[in-house]
Order: C-alpha cells, then sequence, then structure tokens
C-alpha cells in the first residue's frame, strides 16, 4: 500500500495493567502435576500473574486504559468510543465488558462494544476500531485486550493450567494532527505514523479444538451441579500448535509481501505470546533472526488477546519503540482466528 493512500489513523500510546499476584512455576507444582522444567522446555513460560477473586476483566481492562491515556497525554473524556477485546467478558452475553468499562472511565454517549475473536481479538479490534474512526467523527478510540484467564482455568488440568495468566493491555488510536517528528531516518518506507494494513482470518473447521463447553446457548447451565470441567476451557494443544506455527509465518509473509516490505523493512515483530516454541518454529521457517521477534511470556504467560497489546505497552515503556519503526503484530487462538496488523510508530 502506498504511503499517501494511508489513512491518518495512528498509534498514540499503549499502555498495560499487570495483576501484583506473580506464581510461579514452582509454585504451581505444588498443586498441578507438572515441573518447572517441563513448563519451561515446553512453552517457555516462568510465571504468570493472577488477578483477585474480587477482581473482573473490566477492572483489568480499566487499568489498562487508564495507563495509555495518561501516556498519551490526553483526557479521559476525549475518548470517543471503547472496544474491549476479551474471551473472558464480566458476564456470559450481556452487558459487553464494555460497558462496564465506560461507566468505570467516567465516559457517557460513546458506543463501547465487545470483540471476540480468541486470542487473536486484539487484532480484530484494532481493526474494526479503524475502519469505524474512517467512516466516523471520531477522533479517539480505545482498543483494550483484557483477560482474565484465571476465570476459565480448571486448575486441575495440567494441560491447560500451567498456560495461563491475567492482564490487559490498550491501545489509544487517533486520527488528530500527530505531534510526530521523524528523526532522520527518510530513506525509511514509511515517513508518518499511521496503521498501515491488517488481515484477519478464520478456519472454522477448528472451532472445537478450544472451547468452554458449557454456560453458553448450545449447552446451558441450567439448574443442578454445575461441573467445575464444563465451565473451564478445554484446547486440544498439539492441534493448536500445529495450525499456530503456519498461521504466524503465513501471516507474516502475507502482510509483507502486500506492503512490498523485505523482513529486514520490519523493525518489530510482536506475536501473540502463546508458547516461545511456535514462535522460534515460525522464526525458522521465514528464516527472520529471533531477535526481532518481542517476547515477555516468560514472566506473563499466555494472557489472550491481552498479550500483544501488554507486549506493545511493555515496548514503549523501554524505549524500544522508535519513530518510524515498522511493527507487525501476528496472532491466533480460538476459532480457530488468525490475522496480524501492520503500523508504523
Ligand atoms: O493462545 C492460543 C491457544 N493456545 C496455544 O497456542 C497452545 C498451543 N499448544 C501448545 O503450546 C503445546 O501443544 C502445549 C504446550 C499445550 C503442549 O506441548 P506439547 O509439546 O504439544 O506436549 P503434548 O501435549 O504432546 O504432551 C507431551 C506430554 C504428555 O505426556 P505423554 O502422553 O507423552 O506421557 C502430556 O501428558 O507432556 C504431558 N504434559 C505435561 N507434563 C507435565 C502435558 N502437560 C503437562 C504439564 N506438566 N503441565
Amino acid at each position: 500500500m502506498k504511503e499517501e493512500n494511508l489513512l491518518p489513523v495512528y498509534i498514540r500510546s499503549f499502555g498495560a495493567w499487570i495483576p501484583e499476584r506473580r506464581v510461579t512455576n514452582e509454585e504451581l507444582s505444588r498443586t498441578v502435576d507438572t515441573s518447572d522444567e517441563w513448563i519451561r522446555s515446553h512453552t517457555g513460560i516462568g510465571a504468570r500473574h493472577l488477578a483477585e477473586d474480587s477482581q473482573a476483566t473490566s477492572d483489568l481492562a480499566v487499568g489498562a486504559a487508564r495507563s495509555a491515556v495518561e501516556r498519551a497525554g490526553m483526557d479521559m473524556q476525549d475518548i470517543d468510543c471503547i472496544v474491549v477485546a476479551t474471551a473472558t467478558p464480566d458476564y456470559v452475553g450481556f452487558p459487553a465488558t464494555a460497558c462496564v468499562v465506560q461507566q468505570a472511565l467516567g465516559l457517557k454517549k460513546i458506543p463501547a462494544f465487545d470483540v471476540t475473536a480468541g486470542c487473536t481479538g486484539f487484532i480484530y479490534a484494532l481493526e474494526i476500531a479503524m475502519a469505524f474512526m474512517k467512516d466516523s467523527h471520531m477522533k479517539n478510540i480505545l482498543v483494550i485486550g483484557a483477560e482474565k484467564l484465571s476465570s476459565i482455568v480448571n486448575w486441575d488440568d495440567r494441560d491447560t493450567a500451567v498456560l495461563f495468566g491475567d492482564g490487559a493491555g490498550c491501545a489509544v488510536i487517533s486520527s488528530e494532527a500527530s505531534s510526530f517528528q521523524l528523526e532522520d531516518r527518510s530513506s525509511r518506507k514509511f515517513t508518518r505514523p499511521g496503521i498501515i494494513d491488517s488481515v484477519l482470518y478464520t478456519d472454522g473447521t477448528g472451532y472445537d479444538s478450544l472451547t468452554v463447553p458449557a454456560g453458553g446457548s448450545r449447552n446451558p447451565i441450567r439448574g443442578g451441579m454445575v461441573k467445575k470441567e464444563d465451565v473451564s476451557l478445554h484446547m486440544d494443544g498439539r492441534r493448536v500448535y500445529n495450525f499456530a506455527v503456519k498461521a504466524v509465518s503465513d501471516i507474516i509473509k502475507e502482510l509483507a509481501e502486500r506492503n512490498e516490505l523485505s523482513y529486514d523493512d520490519i523493525d518489530w515483530i510482536v506475536p501473540h505470546q502463546a508458547n516461545s516454541r511456535i514462535i522460534q518454529a515460525a522464526a525458522k521457517r521465514l528464516k527472520i533472526p529471533l531477535d526481532k521477534f518481542f517476547m515477555n511470556i516468560e514472566d506473563l504467560a499466555n494472557t489472550s488477546a491481552a498479550s500483544i497489546p501488554i507486549a506493545l505497552s511493555e515496548m514503549q515503556g523501554k524505549n524500544l519503540l522508535r519513530p518510524g519503526d515498522v511493527v507487525l503484530t501476528v496472532g491466533f487462538g480460538a476459532g480457530l482466528t488468525y490475522g496480524g496488523n501492520l503500523f508504523t510508530w
């Protein structure tokens, strides 16, 4: 896509909210039949942060929203819309978690809605928000990925219990003029910040490889004993793994090719943090150096739709994103959904 065709929509800042309580593999192995060695060698995970029982997904989302708005140097009242990507909403069905976030942030008369696309939720939400902004008078939208996965994990199931964590990340996307000053990077393909492109896909043939079996309309809970297993996450890990390696590789390749970028032109690839082995395998397939991929799975585990905005927030906090940097996000998850965004910082 040529730069003159770029929409003047760009990401102004990222923020995150991570629960304080940190549970190491060692601690987990006291109650689950597993070990630090197995978890690290199979996933790259060393610890996860878990929310308190009294906290819901919206509480995490509110923390991330405040952090992003503060970093942008904006007033919360400048926000025109809230989109929350989550697989662990405060309530089943309604109200949307974004509505709870809206009232907590003291915002009135703005649209607020959820996007459900599993761990690819943030990638979907960013593209939806951008399209929404293009056809409206909105200037600033909060795009939040927030998850309390601990609320749907069966803590007796070692296949899944070791993999997930809680947290939230947020991007402020904006169509207002940017105060962005390009460093002397004039040789670069893109000379201003902007969301350049996204690809979004779903392979519904794999819808049953990652599910919470009960509680929805297919299998409602109507009195009687509710079994913990039925309202917990079930995953065919191997199937998702094989799908993920191909999905990550395909998305990176497609976004690069259709934007006429070599892998050298891309400064950062920010993948969904599900398993470091998936990222390593994709990097190897594409012959891209692993240090181009940002990873923070070691301390946070898989936070589903929150993992990419949390990673980007950490990168902004550590000044790893430089003006003009070309950043590619890539994710996959329940659905089976997959996709990626390409933006310049
Ligand atoms: O966010 C998107 C959704 N999720 C994912 O992206 C996850 C994708 N899948 C994966 O990351 C990997 O498939 C897992 C990490 C879930 C599993 O790794 P794996 O290398 O595919 O292991 P496996 O399922 O083939 O299991 C290998 C062995 C089994 O034992 P046997 O049958 O070989 O004796 C499992 O029972 O490891 C055993 N195992 C464990 N052992 C200790 C499974 N979980 C554990 C555990 N601790 N926590």
